[in-house]
């Protein structure tokens, strides 16, 4: 291999061989990190989002956020990738303090937001026209890139769309696009608002084996929002649930199985024990929401 090929080659943490992690983060040795965080929406007297925000995600750890619709949750990405800047707490990324958009993020939502009148490949490629050091080096080793880029389609069972239009794909194709997307440029960080959320239960459970895998290979951080208790536990390291807006965190969750995890793991009373320990954890926080209306 060359120089300017090992120059391309996955930098991913990978310091977790066996996919296991350590309970208990501190934020000591926190890769994202906030700390009493306020975000209120339009000045004094607007909407307040989140109050007394707190939390540290590990290096290389999932995690996952679930609380009742409208409590902070999407806020909370948009606080941890600096595209909106708190009024106040602190917040910081692999050790440095979040003063505005972090290019060491991949992003992904619940709409795939596919360019109709590209291909697949000119899709995924985009952030590496975007984001330095690959936006001035893309001319040059576009070759090596365009590799790049179909091994990642390769690692989400894409392998031979590259050429095709998003319209020629199905939901669950758009939405594995989507998330090489988010990957192509290899972010330390990955942030995934409810990317599932649209799609049917079968595919839905396809996904979550692709993004269990990738997260596997890979051993980027992860934060994941959803409102599907069974998709957080399934996926995460540990589960944070937010109260009711202003959204602050009520209860972190250590989820104890080993990795790699089969999907049969949903079916056993374990899992589902900690899916219901959680439901009641959020139908007290909406409860709480009722109680002060
Ligand atoms: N740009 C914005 N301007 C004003 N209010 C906003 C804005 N974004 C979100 N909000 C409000 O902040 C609260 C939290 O929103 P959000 O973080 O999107 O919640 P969630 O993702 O948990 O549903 C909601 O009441 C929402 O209406
Ligand atoms: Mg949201």
């Amino acid at each position: 291999m060359t120089t300017r090929n090992s120059s391309l080659a996955l930098k991913w943490p990978r310091d977790a061989a066996d996919g296991t992690l350590s309970a208990g983060a501190d934020a000591a040795d926190a890769f994202v990190r906030m700390s009493g965080v306020n975000l209120t929406y339009g000045g004094p007297g607007g909407i307040a989002a989140v109050d007394d925000l707190t939390l540290s995600v590990r290096k290389g750890e999932f995690a996952a956020v679930v609380g009742p619709s409208g409590c902070g949750k999407s806020t909370l990405m948009k606080l941890a990738t600096g595209l909106v800047i708190p009024q106040a707490g602190s917040i910081e990324v692999d050790g440095a303090p979040v003063t505005g958009p972090l290019n060491i993020v991949g992003m992904a939502f619940q709409n795939p937001s596919l360019l109709p009148w590209r291909q697949v490949l000119g899709n995924i490629m985009l952030p590496l026209e975007i984001v330095s050091p690959h936006r001035q080096r893309l001319k040059r080793d576009r070759a090596e890139y365009v590799a790049k880029a179909e091994a990642i389609l390769n690692l989400v069972g894409l392998e031979g769309f590259g050429s095709k239009f998003p319209w020629q794909l199905s939901g669950g194709m758009q939405q594995r696009c989507n998330l090489c997307r988010a990957l192509i440029h290899e972010p330390g960080l990955l942030m995934l608002d409810e990317p599932f959320g649209a799609l049917d239960a079968f595919t839905r459970e396809e996904l979550w084996g692709v993004i269990r895998d990738l997260h596997q290979a890979k051993r980027f951080t992860v934060i994941l929002v959803t409102h599907d208790l069974r998709e957080a536990v399934y996926l995460a390291d540990r589960v944070f649930v937010m109260s009711s807006r202003p959204g602050r965190v009520l209860v972190e969750r250590q989820i104890p199985f080993e990795r790699p995890r089969p999907i049969d793991l949903t079916f056993t009373g374990e899992f589902n024990d900690i899916v219901h320990e959680l439901r009641g954890t959020i139908a007290e926080a909406r409860a709480d929401k009722v109680a002060m209306v």
